[in-house]
């Protein structure tokens, strides 16, 4: 027997608090390669901090954070860049500069982080956005485009680096339904073709279901259930069930999140 592989990202007893609130309170994940892990939790539970701790945005008051073998909270600025280039990320609302046009949006990586020639950059852009069915688009303005293209648009910015790692915060947010079942669709294919691993947060059921190869749910600053999908489903923690159901019954409470504002 061979060893497993060694996780992509891992987070261990990670601690960070805002002022008097506990945001993650001993959050620990592992994220092995080629999967989409899916973090669920409700608004303000600490899903998209826990995406800007995987980024080295905000560092943990305590635990520890890998990507690969490096230790993201102990890299200096220049590491913490180098390795960063190799993380993508999709922001909720997409973050397209206005002032850019579909094109420019996309090479921006490519133009901060390389010195790849504009040929080259044109060529991968290009690539980027066929895998998005964008390419027609690629003199627009980002006000010109429904909520979904731009959606698109921004994966194609996260894939021009070929990163190892896509992060993906609330990708249905602001789309509708059927949109977000095609955007779902796509970040399957894309992150099967490329073979990148992925973390999406999301409050959205449906999505979650359909995207994930792993799930976590984290409530109060812990992940109180991790596993596969239908591992989830058979879940009897109350707060799983609860929320997988979207039921009023049970002790998930309107507020609940900051009732472990002060301890
Ligand atoms: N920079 C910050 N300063 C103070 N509080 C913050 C900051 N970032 C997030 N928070 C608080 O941390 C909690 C979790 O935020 P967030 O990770 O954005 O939640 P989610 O993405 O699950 O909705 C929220 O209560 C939020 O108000
Ligand atoms: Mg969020």
């Amino acid at each position: 027997m061979s060893a497993p592989p060694p996780p992509v990202v891992e987070l261990r007893e990670v601690r960070l608090s805002f002022e008097e609130k506990h945001v993650l309170d001993g959050v620990s994940l592992e994220v092995e390669p080629l999967d989409r892990l899916v973090i669920m939790g409700q608004s303000g539970s600490g899903k998209s901090t826990i995406l800007r701790l995987i980024l080295g945005i905000l560092r943990p008051q305590s635990g520890s954070i890998f990507f690969k073998q490096f230790e993201i909270s102990r890299l200096n600025r220049r590491k913490l860049q180098q390795v960063r280039a190799q993380i993508g990320m999709v922001y909720q609302y997409s973050a397209l500069l206005s002032s850019r046009n579909v094109r420019d949006n996309v090479a921006l990586p490519l133009e901060e982080l390389t010195t790849k020639s504009r040929q080259e950059i044109d060529r991968i852009v290009d690539e980027k956005l066929a895998l998005v069915g964008m390419v027609d688009a690629k003199d627009a303005a980002p006000s010109e485009l429904s909520g979904g293209m731009r959606k698109r648009v921004s994966l194609a910015r996260a894939l021009v680096m070929d990163p190892e790692l896509i992060l993906f915060d609330e990708p249905s947010a602001g789309l509708d339904p059927v949109i977000s079942s095609v955007i779902d669709e796509l970040i399957i294919s894309l992150t099967e073709t490329s073979k990148v691993t992925s973390v999406i947060v999301t409050h959205e059921m449906d999505s979650a279901f359909r995207i994930a190869t792993k799930m976590a749910m984290l409530y109060q600053g812990k992940v109180i259930e991790a596993g596969t999908p239908e591992e989830m489903k058979r879940s009897e923690d109350p707060v799983v069930v609860q929320f997988l159901s979207g039921s009023t019954e049970g002790p998930i409470l309107e507020g609940s999140k900051d009732a472990i504002a002060t301890k």
